[in-house]
């Protein structure tokens, strides 16, 4: 391996909301002194390339105005072309300055108070608190759940949009926290769905670029003109290459009315570029660190491994399904837990690691943890063996 992602890099004397006590006690009942592997993001030193680029701007040392040039769409339309096979337009690639932001703002330019959106629960919380926040109704069809794998109750699906007249569903392809890639056959079932009852489709695949050996992704992108006109791709660079503080997220639109709406939206609040360090962090990442992201790829998929033979061995009736993407572990501890509060007494007050807890999610998480693999399998390793030994002592 070139990059070294077993380093410890002490995070908890800056702003990090992942490390800092002061910040994380709000969350965690006014513990300030657990071991943190809650919020998606990596504790992994960014690749050389990126902080190379960054720095040379430093150096340089105007931070003023900037603009997004002719190579920083091209290395955005070389990577998703590269990578995940989507033939890009210039005129589509959007900037914003975070995913949940752009939920929020499509939410707010393509449905009025009261209307519906739906999601497939447990799924990322901001989902359900964006469509909330702006006095929208949500609605849920709940994945199933076969021994840890989870599929689309696509009647369910058909029949909520149907009885709520539901106007937006936002995927969230690969899951967070279940951890599927979704095949094309799914999407397109679901896209069809979508269409036949003029439902938009938003797409989040923020993680699409963590996607473990024998998964293949499929972007909403590359299915057939009618579904790929009717949706609204939101993405970034800041999961691949943990970049989430430069606040740097594309959004890609293929249909022209679509995209007009949503970019008038943008234009009131006069949200056009990207911030300096963002151009040259995107143009840095997709340009020149692709190597950097495969190892570290095969890093993640060795702590994806490494969770799975340490819960065999030490943790039995704890079940636990490798991810297919993503860098989230998604742990089922119903059999050995009674409830809620006892998860909170295991992993806050004894354990003394902040993961997410499943509830978050939705109800269907009940029971369930959300571990964050994304540090030094060390680190990973720490935190079961803590949990270990409360559980199994
Ligand atoms: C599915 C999903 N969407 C969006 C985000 C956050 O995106 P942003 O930081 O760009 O708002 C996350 C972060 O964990 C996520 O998991």
């Amino acid at each position: 391996m070139k990059y070294n992602f077993d380093e410890i890099i002490d995070r908890s004397k800056t702003n990090s909301r992942k490390w800092n006590p002061e910040i994380y006690k709000n969350i965690y009942n006014g513990k300030t002194d657990l071991l943190p592997l809650w919020v998606a993001d990596m504790d992994f030193r960014v690749a050389p390339a990126i902080l190379n680029s960054l720095q040379a701007v430093l150096t340089h040392g105007i931070l003023g105005y900037t603009t997004a040039d002719k190579e920083y769409f091209q290395a955005i339309i070389d990577w998703n072309k590269n990578r995940k096979d989507i033939d890009l337009k210039k005129e589509w690639i959007l900037f914003t300055n975070g995913v949940v932001p752009a939920l929020n703002y499509i939410i707010q330019t393509f449905t009025e108070e009261e209307d519906s959106i739906l999601i497939q629960t447990p799924v990322y919380h901001p989902f359900r608190i964006s469509t909330e926040n702006n006095n929208r109704k949500i609605v849920t069809n709940s994945l199933i759940n076969t021994n840890g794998y989870y599929t689309i109750d696509f009647n369910d699906f058909e029949k909520k949009i149907i009885d709520n007249n539901v106007k937006i569903f936002i995927l969230c392809n690969p899951h967070n926290p279940v951890g599927r890639v979704w095949v094309k056959e799914e999407l397109e079932k679901m896209g069809e769905i979508c269409l036949r009852h003029n439902v938009l489709v938003v797409s989040d695949e923020i993680h699409s670029d963590l996607i473990f050996k024998d998964n293949k992704f499929t972007s909403f992108l590359t299915l057939k003109d009618e579904l790929k006109n009717n949706c609204i791709v939101c993405t970034a660079p800041s999961k691949t290459f943990n970049l989430a503080g430069l606040q740097t997220s594309l959004i890609f639109i293929a249909d022209n009315e679509i995209r007009d709406k949503y970019k008038n939206t943008l234009m009131k609040i006069r949200l056009e570029t990207p911030s300096t360090f963002g151009v040259e962090a995107i143009k840095a990442g997709y340009l020149h660190s692709a190597e950097w992201l495969d190892e570290l790829i095969d890093y993640l998929d060795g702590n994806r491994r490494f969770i799975e033979e340490y819960i065999k061995e030490n943790m039995p009736g704890v079940k636990y399904l490798k991810p297919e993407g993503t860098y989230l572990a998604w742990i089922d501890f119903r059999n050995v837990l009674k409830d809620e509060e006892t998860l909170e007494e295991i992993f806050e007050d004894k354990a003394k690691v902040a993961i997410d807890y499943g509830s978050w999610f939705g109800e269907e998480g009940t029971g369930y943890i959300r571990l964050n693999f994304a540090c030094p399998k060390s680190v990973v390793k720490e935190a079961l063996d803590r949990v270990k030994n409360v559980i199994f002592k």
